[in-house]
């Protein structure tokens, strides 16, 4: 058995002195489609082989209590007194436990352990919420499906944690198939799986170590914004429902002031829809260098009109543009830290790792992390 898996059973004994049953969800990257889930586009993410792990024992009574590895820390709750807790991690869990509180027929003990990176737009939150909902879905036989979950996943981002987040990394982090990336269409929720063959390339992240606070506020605020040129469109287009529906021309005409922040941001949303589709495209031609073009044009976009980026992740796509070996990068998930989606000839990743690693210490004093991806298996039990 994994070790990883060994120390979760071990400290779950440890601490409660029952032999767990342990489950498990990956975090995700996302080649193209940023901010667009939530306007009803297009995304292309893959689940990654970074996970969370929960170990779970029912009770007889109803009490939940649960110990976080990483944090060293236990919290006891009642399952009829949730309540949000100053512990980030157990709000994610309770979150999740109010939402299928109906259907928990009992208590339980709870271990978790994560190797995602926190904060680095790898969704560790999302992979924490679709590991905690699978479990208990599985140990209590509640007969939800993997869709569901995600929508719980993601009602716990916006009940508890007050991030108005779309569906794609609860989606991504319980649909994954190992190498393959996965379009999803956030209005049907119809998906597809496309394998991922870069040949003599591929997916390199560079983490920033950065998360700015406010994160989350700006990311509801560009919700709104988003919501806002849909009013606008309404005026002259009523059947747009949302800026999925919505052309460039369209736009023009129902926000003549291109100066607008709203036209701003819903033109970049209309433009983002349009790359994950060309990108399905340039990937199954292995056209790889329009790929990179693309991502590319998505960081501009999400760093000009969007304004989610911040320096340190400006810095790093700047400095592996002028590399041949390198075909794109750009800052990947909600913004204003994280990493970078790098993709990048396999012969040159470890230069250009040791080459941007030195400018950056010297730039802002942090030393930067790597990472190669692998697309990997989404939620499942792993004992
Ligand atoms: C975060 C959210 C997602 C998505 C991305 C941006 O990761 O949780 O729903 O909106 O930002 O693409």
């Amino acid at each position: 058995m994994d070790a990883i898996v060994n120390q979760v059973k071990e400290n779950h004994i440890n601490q409660f002195g029952q032999v767990a049953q342990v489950y498990r969800s990956p975090g995700r990257i996302n080649i193209i489609g940023e901010h667009t889930d939530y306007n009803d586009g297009f995304v292309l993410p893959g689940a990654i082989d970074r996970y969370v792990y929960v170990g779970i024992s029912k009770r007889s009574d109803k009490t939940i209590k649960l110990y976080s590895v990483n944090f060293e820390e236990t919290i006891v709750s009642a399952i009829d007194r949730l309540e949000v807790q100053s512990a980030q991690w157990a709000s994610y869990v309770l979150g999740v436990c109010q939402l299928m509180a109906k259907e928990l027929p009992h208590g339980f003990e709870m271990t978790i352990y994560g190797d995602i990176p926190v904060g680095a737009g790898l969704s560790s939150s999302a992979a924490l919420e679709s590991a905690i909902g699978y479990g208990l879905n599985e140990l209590f036989d509640l007969k939800y499906n993997r869709m569901q979950l995600a929508k719980i996943g993601q009602q716990c981002e916006h009940q508890f944690i007050g991030v108005r987040c779309g569906i794609m990394d609860q989606f991504a982090s319980l649909h994954g198939i190992e190498n393959k990336v996965m379009k999803l269409d956030c209005r049907s929720l119809d998906y597809t799986y496309f394998p991922l063959e870069l040949g003599a390339y591929e997916f390199v992240l560079l983490n920033t170590k950065v998360s700015h606070s406010l994160a989350s506020t700006a990311y509801n605020d560009r919700r709104a914004q988003c919501e806002s040129a849909v009013a606008r469109l309404q005026v002259r287009y009523p059947h747009v429902q949302s800026l999925r529906d919505a052309s460039v021309e369209m736009l023009n005409d129902a926000v003549p002031d291109q100066k607008e922040q709203s036209y701003i941001k819903a033109r970049f949303v209309i433009e983002e829809i349009q790359r994950v589709s060309m990108v399905c495209d340039f990937l199954q031609a292995g056209n790889l260098e329009a790929v990179g073009k693309e991502m590319y044009a998505t960081h501009q976009g999400l760093k000009e009109m969007y304004q989610v980026s911040c320096e340190e992740l400006d810095y790093l796509v700047d400095a592996v543009q002028d590399f041949p070996e390198v075909l794109g990068a750009r800052m990947m998930g909600g913004g204003f830290g994280g990493c970078t989606l790098n993709l990048v000839k396999t012969s040159f990743v470890d230069e250009m790792i040791a080459k941007v690693s030195a400018g950056y210490q010297t730039t802002f004093g942090i030393a930067l992390e790597s990472y190669v991806v692998r697309l990997s298996h989404g939620t499942a039990p792993v004992s």
